[in-house]
């Protein structure tokens, strides 16, 4: 189980200090999908940032498996992030020069050496779970935008993370793509995987098992 308490996190640049989260909290069961919505500043992506451990609270606990994470060592931190933690955003952040398979394989690629044969096979798996078999010879720029966002979908799945966090995942799509991504995410979501989206579509949102309010940094 996923659990954050009491988060607090305010940005100051060039005198303007916002308090974008004020106490927060949140808990994500083993394959639980929760949505988290708000209006845009409210504080989501702030918060996705901060459970997904890519940002530092100043204050508050997140809790994994009966574990304090925020304290952890930075070299610990990051092997729970590369193993448990996928993460997704609005663009898909691909790297354009790679095929399809490439950047699902990015996980496990360390330097320049070159990545073992079951790993390969593994993102022909998870391509193939987001609908995209066959095509992870293609670079990005030769797939359409509801593909690209799979390509990253399946590149969080390689690791057989224990969550997925999207941050507006639907956000650049149109209405049918951004569609198909939903029923991808509520799939895997079927398949045990827990997932926690933030979105401003309430549509969106209600597909999820639970939907968490947020409003000028709070919980509501
Ligand atoms: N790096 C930053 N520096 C300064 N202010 C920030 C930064 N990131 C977010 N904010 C501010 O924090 C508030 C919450 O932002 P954010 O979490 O991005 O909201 P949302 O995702 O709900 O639109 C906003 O007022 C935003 O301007
Ligand atoms: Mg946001």
């Amino acid at each position: 189980m996923l659990e954050a308490k009491n988060i607090i996190k305010t940005f100051r640049s060039e005198g303007v200090v916002t308090h974008a989260l004020d106490t927060v909290g949140i808990t994500v069961d083993p394959g639980e999908f929760v949505s988290i919505v708000g209006r845009s500043g409210s504080g989501k992506t702030t918060f996705l940032n901060i459970l997904s451990t890519l940002l530092a609270p100043d204050s508050g606990e997140i809790i994994y498996n009966g574990e304090d994470i925020t304290s952890l060592p930075p070299r610990r931190l990051n092997e729970l992030r590369h193993k448990d933690f996928a993460v997704v955003f609005q663009f898909h952040y691909l790297l354009p020069y790679l095929s399809a398979r490439e950047n699902v394989l990015l996980p496990y690629m360390k330097g320049l050496g070159r990545v073992p044969k079951d790993a390969r096979m593994r993102a022909d798996e998870c391509l193939e779970r987001v609908g995209l078999g066959g095509k992870g010879s293609k670079i990005p720029g030769h797939l359409s935008g509801g593909e690209q966002q799979r390509v990253a979908i399946a590149r969080a799945l390689v690791k057989k993370s224990w969550v997925l966090f999207a941050d507006e995942p639907t956000g650049n799509l149109d209405k049918a793509t951004g569609e198909s991504v939903m029923d991808l995410l509520v799939d895997l979501k079927n398949d045990g995987l827990s997932v926690v989206m933030v979105t401003h579509d309430d549509e969106y949102a209600a597909r999820a098992d639970r939907t968490v309010s947020m409003a000028d940094g709070r919980v509501i």
